[in-house]
C-alpha cells in the first residue's frame, strides 16, 4: 500500500507547479497516475494472496490477525467442511527445569490448547484457547507447571460430541498419563473430565485414530518409551476398553501418527531425543493390531536423517481426496518453544513405501493427478 500513496502524492506535486499542463495532458497523467496505482495495488494484493496459498515448511506462518501460528504438537479435524487445527499454545519463557537438565527437558508453563479453523488449509483463523490452565488448582493436571502436549481430538458420530486426548505429565515427564477432554462444539469450550495410565502402564507421547467403522484407537509410547501400545477406546471415545496391543518392542519411538490409505495403515513416529530431531521411522500392517512391518526412514531430501529438522505429529486427508494426505510436523526450537515451526510435507508412495519429499513450497495442486508410484496413492 505504501507504494500506492507515494505515488498519488508525489505525480500531482511534482509535475503540477512546475509545468502547467493543457487539459489533454493533465487527464492522461491523471490516468497513467491511477493506472500504475492500479498496477501497483494488484501486484500487492496478488503477491500476497500468492505467498498464502502456499506451504513454506519451516517459515513462520500466521494467522488472518497477523499473528504466528501456536498449535504445536497438533492435530487436524475436518467437520462440516471445515479444518480445525489444534495444538500446544506455547507462551511465555521457556525454560530448563533442574530436575530436566540432564535431557535438557525445556518447557514452557501450560497456558492451554489453541484451535484454529480454515476451510481452505492456506488461511487459519484463531479460535483461541478451547481447553484453558488451571492456574489456581496445583493439584489439577493443567495446572500451569504441569505438561500438557499432544492433543488430538476426533468427533463422535453416536454422541455428537468432541472428543480430545492429550498426554498429561508432572514437569518431570513421570507421571505418564492420558488425558480427556470433551466439547459439544469443535471450537469448545472443552470440559476436562481426568487422567489415566492406561492399560495400567505409563503414557507419553500419543495419538489418535479413527478407523472407517467410527472406531477410535489410541496410540501411545509406554513401558519408559521402549514399546507403542494400540489401545481400542470405548464406542464414546471417552476410555480404553482393555482391548490393545504391543507393537515395536524396545524400538523407542515418540510423536506416534497412524492413517489409512488403500486399505492398509500406515505408521510415522520418531525416535527418542526430546526436542531434538531424529530419522523418522514408518512402518505399515493390514490390521490396526498389526502385525506391523517396519519400513525405514520415509523422508528424501536435505536434513532427510533428521526428519528435516522436525517431529511428526500427524497427517490427515484432503476433504473430498482421501488419497491425498498432508504430514505435519513440528520443528521444535527447544530454547524457544514458542518460535517452533512446521513443517507439513505431501505423503507419497513409492511401491510399498512411503515418502515424505522436502519441499521448501508447495501447494495443493501437488495432488492433481497423481496416481501410481509417484502419485499419493498406495499400492498393495
Ligand atoms: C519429545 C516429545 C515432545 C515433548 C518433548 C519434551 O520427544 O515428542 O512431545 O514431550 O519430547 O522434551
Amino acid at each position: 500500500m505504501a507504494a500506492v500513496f507515494i505515488l498519488l502524492r508525489m505525480n500531482p506535486r511534482t509535475v503540477h507547479p512546475v509545468n502547467p499542463l493543457s487539459l489533454a495532458n493533465q487527464s492522461r497523467l491523471l490516468l497513467r497516475v491511477i493506472g500504475s496505482a492500479t498496477l501497483v495495488l494488484l501486484l500487492q494484493v496478488c503477491g500476497a494472496a500468492g505467498a498464502q496459498r502456499q506451504f513454506r515448511p519451516g517459515a513462520v506462518w500466521t494467522d488472518g490477525g497477523g499473528a504466528a501460528i501456536n498449535a504445536h504438537g497438533g492435530g487436524m479435524l475436518f467437520h462440516d467442511g471445515t479444518y480445525y487445527w489444534y495444538g500446544e499454545n506455547k507462551e511465555g519463557r521457556t525454560w530448563l527445569p533442574r530436575v530436566n537438565r540432564k535431557w535438557e527437558g525445556y518447557r514452557v508453563d501450560i497456558t492451554g490448547i489453541r484451535c484454529y479453523s480454515s476451510g481452505d488449509l492456506y488461511t487459519w483463523n484463531d479460535r483461541g484457547l478451547v481447553l484453558t490452565a488451571v492456574p489456581d488448582d496445583a493439584a489439577h493436571d493443567l495446572h500451569t507447571t504441569k505438561v500438557a502436549e499432544r492433543p488430538k481430538v476426533a468427533f463422535n458420530a453416536q454422541t455428537r460430541k468432541f472428543v480430545m486426548w492429550l498426554h498429561i505429565d508432572t514437569p518431570d515427564y513421570r507421571a505418564a498419563r492420558a488425558g480427556v477432554a470433551v466439547a459439544d462444539a469443535p471450537t469448545g469450550p472443552f470440559n476436562y473430565l481426568g487422567s489415566v495410565r492406561p492399560e495400567g502402564a505409563d503414557s507419553r507421547d500419543q495419538t489418535l485414530f479413527v478407523d472407517d467403522d467410527g472406531k477410535a484407537y489410541r496410540i501411545y509410547s509406554s513401558e519408559g518409551n521402549q514399546t507403542t501400545y494400540i489401545s481400542l477406546l470405548t464406542d464414546d471415545y471417552l476410555q480404553h476398553t482393555g482391548k490393545y496391543v504391543k507393537v515395536f518392542a524396545g524400538r523407542r519411538m515418540e510423536a506416534q501418527v497412524v492413517f489409512k490409505c488403500g486399505g492398509r495403515y500406515w505408521f510415522i513416529a520418531s525416535g527418542c531425543t526430546g526436542w531434538d530431531p531424529n530419522p523418522a521411522r514408518s512402518a505399515v500392517a493390514d490390521s490396526i493390531w498389526g502385525p506391523w512391518k517396519e519400513l525405514g526412514n520415509p523422508c528424501v531430501g536435505p536434513k532427510h536423517r533428521k526428519t528435516f529438522l522436525a517431529q511428526s505429529t500427524f497427517v490427515f486427508p484432503v476433504a473430498g481426496e482421501p488419497d491425498a494426505l498432508i504430514f505435519m510436523a513440528d520443528r521444535w526450537n527447544k530454547t524457544n518453544l514458542p518460535d517452533s515451526r512446521y513443517v507439513w510435507l505431501p505423503v507419497r508412495f513409492k511401491g510399498n513405501r512411503l515418502r515424505l519429499e522436502w519441499s521448501d513450497a508447495w501447494d495443493l495442486s501437488v495432488f492433481d493427478g497423481g496416481t501410481g508410484d509417484s502419485g499419493p496413492v498406495a499400492t498393495k
